[in-house]
């Protein structure tokens, strides 16, 4: 019987999207807005999902406190008040996109489960805008 647990968590971080080897008149047309060159800020929230067997002598998927501690260090205190491009190492070449964020998120809490357990993250930009990595 496989069961799915989720947990949600938040940061706030600031970003600009834009490629180096483009022009500004390139990115502009690209990225509008995204790509001021002061940066911007988003209240992201996050949906971190397990899916795996429950242990039938604990009856749990996944203990939610290692869960909880695993976002907290691979991503609250990586991201969170963070500009992504200057400060966080995985997006010093690598374009901060929600697409971009939710996949490097998933690859760091990926290690942290067995090999049965599937992971899943969700992504929320803005309250309407969201990106999802199933794996
Ligand atoms: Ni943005």
């Amino acid at each position: 019987m496989r069961v799915t647990v989720s947990r949600k968590a938040h940061f706030n971080a600031a970003h600009r999207l834009y490629r180096k080897d483009w022009s500004f008149e390139k990115n502009d047309a690209v990225f509008g807005k995204c790509n001021n060159p002061n940066f911007h800020g988003h209240n992201y929230e996050l949906i971190v999902s397990v899916t795996g067997e429950i242990d039938p002598e604990t009856g749990y998927v996944i203990d939610m406190k290692h869960l909880k501690d695993w976002i907290k260090t691979e991503v609250e205190d990586a991201f969170d008040h963070k500009n992504l491009n200057l400060e966080v190492p995985e997006f010093a070449d690598l374009n901060p996109t929600a697409e971009n964020i939710v996949v490097v998120i998933y690859n760091k809490l990926k290690p942290k489960l067995t090999a049965d357990q599937d992971l899943e993250v969700t992504l929320y930009e803005t309250p309407r805008n969201f990106v999802t990595y199933p794996g």
